[in-house]
């Protein structure tokens, strides 16, 4: 009991001595409440109650550096006050701390129970901020508009279960670090409406593909051949369909003896190249093979003005630039929504006008919804209006699929519209950027475009291709 008193008569001083100027007494202020408030969020948390991720980051990120500016306030304030006092006369003088003296002990006591408590609350709030910050909401949907285009795409690819930090930060404390930095900078960017739309691509320090994708895909896994089937529609009354059947060379194989499209990663060899600031336009190829001598394919001519300084390592993303955020053409996208059915192919020439429709300038989502519909409702005024009177819900229901199809390539707002962002996983602008037959080495050698190099063609837009006679009989 008396022990109690005690200590509550610290706490009394305490205050009362950190109270005496303005600028502690704010620090004493901000550092209960924020405490307060944190430990009912987390009382919250641990009783089940589900906290969203907003409350996420004000309780994790905000709450505790509104605490410990609280805390630095404090001694500020006593240090401001003591050399108030200092000037007034009184000579300056250390505090002598008596541990005889019953009081010294408890207010001692005191301020080591507040320290240890403090350093838990710092703590938690440090490992719980950063299990925030690592997660996919926080990066994909807290600055809405910013992020919409990456986090849809994203959601629709085979990755949409692998944490953004996975493959933007990696493991390891020093990338942590970078990420961290970089990331303050881009949240001061989005708060003061600063940031650059479209978001400019390639990422120049993404962290090299080694220490991200190759934590779960590795060269040599990537073994063999694979049938590819691409089925495309005319754009004619009917949509007639008509297949590509391609055998991929994916390659890949044990150090130093790996084949086909893999090859270029095989450890054993380097690849580095200089471009300009896109990648689209490759101008010098070196390649090293092993220990060997450097290999360097040159385009004709002076390497023109535009070309970066630096030379980038070729690595996964150097074709797989697109393995989340994937945004396709309009075509592309068109033949994958008629071969799911989620687009009414028995609408005549529902891929010519929805192409046409799909392409228009809109200046937002909702606007795009309306034009759509409008479009495909005039193209069939005038060209089969029994079907309109008829089947006006089919209409529409081609039209809502348009919208989707629009709204997930195309946003608006960050400026980003059909062939933004381009996939290097095909010829143009692509493979091709070397493989041209344009780029010799001093013996004349040209990296090669021969048809049979990265795959053979099985069938090319044929309605009834041979080789599927072959595999279906
Ligand atoms: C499978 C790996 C992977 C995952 C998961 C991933 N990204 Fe990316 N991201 C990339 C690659 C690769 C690039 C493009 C690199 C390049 O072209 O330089 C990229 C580019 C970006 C860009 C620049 C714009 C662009 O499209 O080029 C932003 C912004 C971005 N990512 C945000 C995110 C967010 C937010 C998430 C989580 C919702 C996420 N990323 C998840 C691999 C990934
Ligand atoms: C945390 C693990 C992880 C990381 C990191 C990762 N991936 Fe993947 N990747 C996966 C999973 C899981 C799949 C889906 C496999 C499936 O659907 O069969 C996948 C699928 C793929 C596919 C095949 C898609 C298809 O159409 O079959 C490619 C290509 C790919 N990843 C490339 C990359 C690249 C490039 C990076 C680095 C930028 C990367 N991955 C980083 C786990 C990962
Ligand atoms: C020279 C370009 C290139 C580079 C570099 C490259 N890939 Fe690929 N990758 C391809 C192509 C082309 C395909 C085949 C796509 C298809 O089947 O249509 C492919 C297929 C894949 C697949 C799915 C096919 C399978 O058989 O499993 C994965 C996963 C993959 N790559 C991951 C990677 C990773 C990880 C790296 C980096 C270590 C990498 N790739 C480097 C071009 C490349
Ligand atoms: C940065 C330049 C560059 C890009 C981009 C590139 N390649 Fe290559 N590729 C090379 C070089 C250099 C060689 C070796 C040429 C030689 O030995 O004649 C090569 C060789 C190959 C080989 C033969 C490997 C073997 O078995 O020896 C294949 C297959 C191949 N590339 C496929 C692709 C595909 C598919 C893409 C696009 C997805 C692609 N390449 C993109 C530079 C590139
Ligand atoms: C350096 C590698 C490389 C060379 C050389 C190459 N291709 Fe391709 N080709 C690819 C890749 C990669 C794809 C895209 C696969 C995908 O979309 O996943 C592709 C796709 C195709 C397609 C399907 C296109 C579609 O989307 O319907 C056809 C057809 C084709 N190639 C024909 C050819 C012909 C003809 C040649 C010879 C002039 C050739 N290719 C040379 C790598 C190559």
């Amino acid at each position: 009991m008396k022990f109690i008193l005690k200590v509550l008569s610290a706490v009394r001083d305490f205050v009362w001595r950190a109270t005496t100027n303005p600028v502690s007494t704010i620090g004493v202020a901000l550092a209960t409440l924020a405490s307060i408030s944190f430990l009912a969020i987390v009382a919250f948390e641990l009783a089940g109650v589900p906290i969203g991720h907003y409350v996420g980051i004000v309780s994790y990120l905000i709450l505790p550096a509104i605490f410990l500016l609280g805390l630095a306030l404090i001694p500020i304030g006593l240090r401001l006050q003591r050399m108030q006092e200092q000037k007034t006369g009184q000579p300056r003088r250390f505090a002598v701390l008596d541990f005889n003296n019953p009081r010294v002990r408890s207010v001692a006591l005191l301020v080591l129970v507040l320290t240890v408590v403090n350093l838990m609350i710092v703590s938690t709030a440090t490992f719980k901020g950063v299990e925030v910050m690592d997660s996919t909401q926080f990066c994909g949907d807290t600055c809405h508009t910013v992020m919409a285009p990456e986090f849809t795409t994203y959601q629709r690819s085979p990755h949409s279960r692998v944490k953004c930090t996975e493959c933007h930060i990696g493991s390891g404390a020093n990338w942590f670090v970078k990420s961290k930095l970089s990331g303050s900078w881009q949240l001061v960017s989005v708060a003061l409406n600063l940031y650059p739309r479209p978001i400019p691509t390639p990422v120049e320090n993404l962290r090299p593909a080694r220490d991200t994708c190759e934590q779960c895909h590795w060269p040599t896994k990537f073994i063999g051949e694979r049938l590819r089937f691409f089925n495309r529609f005319a754009e004619d009354e009917k949509q007639t369909e008509k297949k590509t059947i391609l055998l991929m060379k994916t390659g890949g194989g044990e150090t130093g003896r790996a084949h086909g499209i893999h090859w270029h990663v095989d450890p054993d060899l380097t690849i580095r190249y200089r471009s300009d600031k896109s990648r689209q336009k490759i101008f010098d190829i070196e390649l090293t093979r092993g220990n060997g001598k450097p290999e360097m394919y040159k385009l004709d001519g002076a390497t023109p003005d535009g070309a970066e300084p630096g030379w980038r390592v070729m690595d996964c993303v150097d074709c797989h630039n697109r393995p989340t955020h994937v945004y396709q053409m309009p075509k592309d996208e068109l033949d994958a929504v008629l071969t799911s059915g989620e687009l009414d192919k028995s609408l005549p020439f529902i891929k010519r006008e929805g192409l046409k429709a799909i392409q228009q300038t809109y200046s937002s989502h909702a606007d795009a919804k309306e034009g759509i519909r409008k479009a495909l409702a005039e193209f069939y005024r005038t060209n089969s209006p029994d079907l309109l009177e008829k089947h006006a819900d089919r209409i529409d229901r081609a039209a809502d699929t348009l919208t989707r199809v629009y709204a997930r390539n195309v946003f608006p707002e960050m400026r980003i519209t059909w062939g933004t962002y381009p996939n290097f996983l095909k010829h143009e602008p692509g493979c091709f950027r070397c493989h041209d037959s344009e780029h010799k080495n001093e013996q004349g050698k040209k990296i090669s475009k021969s048809c049979s190099l990265c795959h053979e063609v099985l069938a090319a837009e044929e309605e009834t291709p041979e080789i599927l006679e072959l595999l279906h009989p």
